[in-house]
């Protein structure tokens, strides 16, 4: 969950490290710093806290060097303090570490049983010791990383440098990912390509147990058993503009409103115009679109469907099992992947397992996946990121094509994703003869309207950026959905929870009365997610109960509503829509709630507390 970056190269060392260390900011942000090579030495420097603490201590430093490595760190072993901050020197090694060391314990008694002097409390600072220990036997630096690798259990990314060696950087994982990346007379390597797009786009992605030994601007990689490999060079598409925040404060915020122009483009490529049939294009694991007729073949045998992800992506997966036994009638299980991977699940015979990850690098995720898939179930992928790890394991490869998402709270990733589901869903529903041309067409004309609707939501922008500072005094918040707006409530509750750090819980509208009930007064907020659909007149009993007991409510409802209206404190309407794409509507004016809330809070909106964009660990 930190972010590693390693650069050799002309340009001024400290500023392509800091800049890189800024796109990877979202992985973590408690503690930073960077090593630099400069006059016969690695000068390390750290700061406790966020980027800019470390920019006010670099401000001013000179290096004479042209190679440096530097981190960003999410704390797991040992509190964010500038002593645990990485790179961590031990002797002639200067270290970044992503990941969890988990035989920790063990390596480091044998160290301190050897006289090793431990000075952080991380794991990775072991790492560089093991290094360190290699390197004073004689060893170079990529001998004393081969030697050091079979003693690792767990998850890392590690970039090491070495001062006998002091124009190479050995870098090394098994778990999180790592990128190199190919400039012109420069080379890089990072957690994740937004770190040196601005560079290069040319990039080799690294796989488990593989080593890159760079060496000025010569690299050379070895396979997990030690040979030479030679490896594909991609050429990303993703432009330096899409990571910057064009005038808006923050990264949410332009992200919420750049929904309507990616849910286009996420249904995009799979619509056909003229006769307004879905046309699904999955790519295949060589980026090939999978012909429609194999496609249709394999997916007929399918008779039961996993679905599984982590927070945001599980509740759009969630919604993603309201459509397809709605639509296709192919039975729906969505787990939670930190669950799924350990429960020894039954996964049956003609099972498509569909992962949905934004990072495409969640851990647990990530480990369903393997899992999953070496019970011999097909893998579909819905992704954010292109040639991340998940994407690149699964046979079944879909995009949210949501373009980078910085906001560590996941907002068009989410649309984007509930906007695939549903083509996904139609396609399964059309092919299984369960929704006629004409139905289908229906359904195409109105994903085709969803963009300008959802432009009409962000209207709620001012609304809440007012409503907000009456909103924040309230004691707790409950948000109700029924049917496929009970992901929507349960989404609403986890994005005020972890940008406002309120207390939020979503439920399923009709269960209120079994409990959570209890909990309404007048200092407690209850959004009702109740657009007109098949369940919307129960939705209204629930309501009635809530307003009976003083709560004070939000409601979300189709057009005009006097009925809603006059039952809630604050009525929101948004367009008329099918049942399909009101969830996708609904959840725009939440993410606008949790947005402004954090931000008349004075939080930081785009970095919550404890959190991290990408959670490579488990
Ligand atoms: C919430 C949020 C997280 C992610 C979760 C899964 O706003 O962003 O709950 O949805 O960590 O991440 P991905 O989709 O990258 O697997």
């Amino acid at each position: 969950m930190c972010g590693i970056i390693g650069y050799y190269g002309n340009k001024v060392v400290k500023d392509v490290l800091f800049d890189g260390l800024k796109k990877l900011e979202y992985r973590g942000y408690d503690s930073a710093g960077v090593a630099i090579y400069d006059k016969d030495q690695y000068r390390v420097i750290r700061a406790r806290g966020k980027l800019n603490h470390l920019k006010e201590r670099l401000d001013g430093e000179n290096f004479s060097g042209k190679i440096g490595i530097g981190h960003t760190r999410w704390a797991t072993h040992g509190i964010p303090s500038e002593t645990n901050a990485h790179p961590h020197q031990v002797g002639k090694i200067s270290l970044v570490h992503n990941g969890i060391i988990e035989n920790y314990q063990e390596i480091k008694e044998t160290l301190v049983r050897g006289g090793a002097k431990i000075s952080s409390e991380t794991d990775s600072e072991l790492i560089a010791h093991l290094i360190s220990q290699e390197v004073e036997q004689g060893h170079d630096l990529k001998k004393a990383v081969d030697q050091i690798i079979p003693k690792l259990e767990g998850a890392y990314s590690i970039v090491a440098t070495s001062l006998d060696e002091p124009d190479t950087m050995i870098a090394f994982k098994n778990g999180p990912p790592m990128v190199l990346g190919l400039g012109k007379e420069e080379i890089f390597v990072a957690s994740d390509a937004q770190a040196i797009i601005h560079h290069t786009n040319k990039v080799i992605f690294l796989e488990d147990l593989e080593v890159v030994k760079i060496q000025g601007t010569n690299y050379e990689i070895f396979s997990a058993n030690g040979f030479p490999i030679e490896k594909n060079i991609h050429t990303l598409n993703m432009s330096p503009e899409a990571i910057e925040k064009q005038g808006y404060k923050h990264f949410m915020k332009k992200e919420i409103y750049e929904q309507p122009r990616v849910v286009a483009n996420a249904m995009r490529d799979h619509i056909d115009l003229e006769t307004l049939k879905v046309a699904l294009e999955v790519l295949n694991s060589e980026d090939q679109i999978i012909a429609a007729e194999d496609l249709k073949e394999d997916l007929a045998k399918v008779q039961r469907i996993f679905i599984v992800a982590c927070g945001t992506s599980y509740y759009a997966g969630l919604y993603g099992e309201y459509l397809i036994e709605n639509m296709a009638r192919i039975p729906v299980e969505v787990e939670f992947a930190s669950e799924f991977r350990y429960r020894h699940p039954v996964i049956p015979e003609n099972s498509l397992v569909l992962v949905i990850s934004q990072s495409g690098e969640t851990a647990d995720t990530l480990a369903s996946l393997r899992m999953a898939k070496e019970q011999g179930a097909k893998i579909l992928s819905i992704c954010n990121v292109d040639k991340s790890s998940i994407d690149r394991e699964a046979y079944y490869r879909l995009f949210m094509r949501a373009d980078v998402e910085i906001g560590v709270a996941s907002t068009k990733a989410l649309t984007t994703t509930m906007t695939v589901l549903n083509l996904f869903a139609i396609y399964l529903g059309t092919s299984r003869e369960q929704i006629n041309s004409e139905q289908e067409k229906h359904l195409v004309r109105s994903l085709q309207a969803l963009p300008s609707e959802m432009e009409k939501v962000l209207a709620y922008d001012s609304f809440f950026e007012d409503a907000a500072k009456s909103l924040k005094d309230f004691r707790g918040f409950l948000y109700l959905g029924r049917g496929a707006n009970y992901p929507v409530a349960m989404e609403g509750a986890l994005k005020l929870k972890e940008l406002a750090y309120m207390h939020a819980e979503g439920y399923a509208a009709g269960e209120m009365k079994h409990g959570p009930i209890a909990l309404i007064d007048d200092r407690m907020v209850v959004v009702v997610v109740a657009p007109s659909d098949s369940v919307y007149e129960k939705t209204l009993s629930n309501l009635e109960e809530v307003r009976a007991r003083g709560g004070h409510i939000i409601a979300i409802g189709t057009e005009k509503n006097e009925k809603l209206k006059n039952l809630s404190k604050h009525y929101l309407a948004i367009p008329k829509s099918t049942w399909n794409l009101n969830p996708i509507l609904s959840v725009i004016p939440l993410q606008l709630m949790a947005y402004h809330l954090a931000d008349n809070l004075g939080l930081d909106v785009d970095q919550p507390r404890n959190l991290a964009k990408s959670v490579t660990v488990e």
